[in-house]
């Protein structure tokens, strides 16, 4: 069985430990969890459940490196997509290889693919000719519609509706219950306010929010 380290503490490393256990205990071995700087709180929420504290990013690999750690693959369970590309980046470039993480509940039509390390969490709807790119977070009962493409490092926080026909470029975040209207792009790096309804092409860099999004 693969051994996977987990890479943040925080709410959503824990959520993504959550969707292993869901996957089942014959997939994934969990080692730990990694983070370069674990509140009290998190620490302890992470001993209740018996998952160990593994240190750094650095000191991750530098275990590695001695072999008191032998992890093969690694998941990243943190929302920002610019933080998750940084440990991504470290981590490929170290060997380790991206964890590929779908919660049994997930529904999937014709013709869908996950990119590496993508974690597609319970309730989350993908319907036909979709595709993830790498290391995508589809958060709790979120929806994508048909011939969307969503790209690498994209956060859809829980119950985003994305429609058919979309493209969700690089480093996308939608927040909360985000709708965005079929046909339209959103560009690289922007980021969809909780609830906002995008009824336009969103620009790179950018942040919208409200009914319209503007
Ligand atoms: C939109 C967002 C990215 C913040 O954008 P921002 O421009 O930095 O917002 P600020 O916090 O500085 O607030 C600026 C104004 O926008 C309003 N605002 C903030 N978020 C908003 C939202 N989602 N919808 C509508 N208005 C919003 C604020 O009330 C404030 O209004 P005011 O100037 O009249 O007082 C953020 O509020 C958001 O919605 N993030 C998503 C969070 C999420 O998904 N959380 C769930 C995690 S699982």
């Amino acid at each position: 069985m693969p051994e996977l380290v987990v890479v943040g503490a925080g709410g959503f490393g824990r959520e993504v430990l959550d969707v292993v256990d869901a996957i089942g205990p014959d997939s994934w071995q969990v080692v730990g969890v990694v983070d370069d700087g674990p509140t009290e709180k998190n620490l302890e929420l992470l001993a209740r459940r018996d998952v160990a504290y593994l240190g750094t990013l650095e000191s991750l690999l530098a275990q590695r490196d001695a072999g008191s750690v032998t992890a093969s693959h690694y998941v990243v369970g943190i929302g920002s997509p610019a933080v998750r590309r940084a440990v991504a980046e470290r981590l490929d470039a170290a060997g380790l290889q991206p964890a590929t993480l779908v919660h049994p509940t997930v529904t999937t039509g014709f013709d869908v693919t996950v990119g590496p390390g993508s974690v597609v969490c319970a309730g989350v709807r993908l319907t036909t000719n979709i595709r993830l790119g790498r290391h995508v977070h589809l958060n709790l009962n979120t929806t994508v519609g048909h011939d969307t493409v969503i790209g690498d490092y994209v956060s859809a926080n829980p119950l985003a509706s994305i429609s058919g026909d979309c493209v969700l470029e690089d480093e996308v975040l939608v927040g909360v219950a985000g709708v965005v209207l079929n046909g339209l792009t959103v560009g690289r790096g922007s980021v969809v306010g909780g609830s906002a309804c995008v009824v336009k092409d969103v620009p790179p860099g950018v942040v919208v929010k409200g009914i319209p999004a503007r």
